[in-house]
């Protein structure tokens, strides 16, 4: 049995995990910051990286105590050194770093982007069947990826502008739901009509890009048009709410914003695309699975559309592994550590940090 240490703190989550044969979790423990970040609408980056050196080593502690394992038990520490946030990072990263080399243990420096994969090997279901293409959709990621093995990928494209769950929080913010905007936009949606407004898809033929900056304006003009009449305001749908009477002289227009609709209606265009593009590159490809990763996978739309429409089979990760924690690098950190990689003493972080691409010949 080999036991992994594995670390996170890319963006807002301060996170530690032991998990055994890159399979099975011992303990996984996540410090989120969310409430932190929530009156500033996103991530505050100077918070982040000052809360994570708060709450690192007793987070640690705690995976290491819940999973009872010693320093002795343990064959490496791997941490996230990118992409994410640099002071972030940097938090994880000096941590493993001395942690490692006070117990002599190796260091393994992980991807974030394809730590989010590895959520899939933590399920119980039989991991992804390779060739298998990955839809990676996260608050800083949109990523569409061929994985022919362990550590072999190939980039077919991703996002130009925001990434799916960016979108997510931007429209979120706009309907005056709470942040993060991703599950926000899920509960609101299931009042909602799919079907109530037309939105516009940013198919982009021929390319397996993505785009969500018209669809996220296409929103906007909308919520302005209600903004604009009087007493409107973002979330004034909900029953408690009353539209606010400008004078007693003008009767009040009676127009209030349909969020639930909206939330609907714009979840549906972002699952529609996302779902569409990846089945058909899986057929392109001729993928024998299609596995989700990355926050946004935790959205139950998606994963249903997925399943119903893929001609292969599907995997997601346990909602609790979607979003950002140390199982999912601890898990890749076995197979990198089993392929017998270590990083040097010196690694240092990367906030652009891209997936390593197979060459393509
Ligand atoms: O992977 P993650 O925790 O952090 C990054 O690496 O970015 O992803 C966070 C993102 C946020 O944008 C959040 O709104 C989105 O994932 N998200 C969701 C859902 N849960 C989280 N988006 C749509 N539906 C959800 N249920
Ligand atoms: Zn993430």
């Amino acid at each position: 049995m080999t036991l992994i240490l594995g670390i996170e703190t890319s963006c807002d989550e301060t996170a530690a995990a032991v998990v055994s044969d890159g399979r099975t979790i011992r303990s996984n423990v996540v410090a989120s910051q969310v409430d932190l970040h929530k009156k500033y609408g996103g991530v505050f980056p100077e918070v982040a990286s000052r809360q994570h050196v708060v709450t690192m080593l007793p987070v640690i502690e705690q995976a290491m105590a819940e999973a009872e394992v010693t320093w002795n038990d343990l064959a490496a520490v791997a941490v996230t050194y990118g992409p994410g946030l640099a002071g972030s990072l940097l938090v994880g990263v000096n941590a493993a770093k001395g942690l490692a080399w006070a117990r002599g243990l190796p260091l393994v420096g992980i991807n974030h982007i394809e730590a989010h994969l590895y959520g899939n090997w933590l399920a119980e279901t039989p991991p992804p069947e390779f060739p298998t293409m990955c839809l990676i959709v996260s608050g800083g990621h949109t990523e569409l990826i061929l994985m022919r093995e362990h550590g072999q990928y190939s980039r077919l494209g991703g996002t130009l502008d925001d990434a799916a769950g960016e979108a997510f929080d931007k429209v979120g913010r706009m309907l005056g739901l709470p942040y993060p905007g991703g599950p926000s936009i899920q509960q609101a949606a299931r009042a909602g009509s799919p079907a109530a407004f037309k939105l516009p898809r940013a198919w982009l033929p021929g390319t397996y890009d993505f785009s969500f900056s018209g669809l996220k304006t296409a929103v906007l003009r909308i919520v302005q048009k209600y903004q604009s009449k009087a007493g409107a305001r973002p979330g004034d749908e909900r029953p408690t709410a009353k539209p606010r009477v400008i004078s007693s002289q003008t009767p009040p227009v009676m127009r209030v914003l349909p969020t639930a609709n909206l939330a609907a209606s714009f979840q549906e265009a972002v699952v529609e695309v996302l779902v569409e593009k990846t089945c058909r590159a899986a057929e392109e490809m001729e993928a024998k699975s299609i596995a989700l990763a990355g926050g946004v996978a935790a959205n139950e739309s998606l994963r249903s559309a997925m399943v119903a429409r893929s001609p292969v089979r599907v995997h997601c990760p346990p909602l609790e592994l979607c979003t950002d924690n140390a199982a999912m690098v601890a898990s890749i950190g076995f197979f990198r550590y089993s392929q017998g990689e270590r990083a040097d003493w010196d690694l240092d972080v990367v906030p652009g940090l891209r997936l390593a691409e197979e060459p393509s010949a």
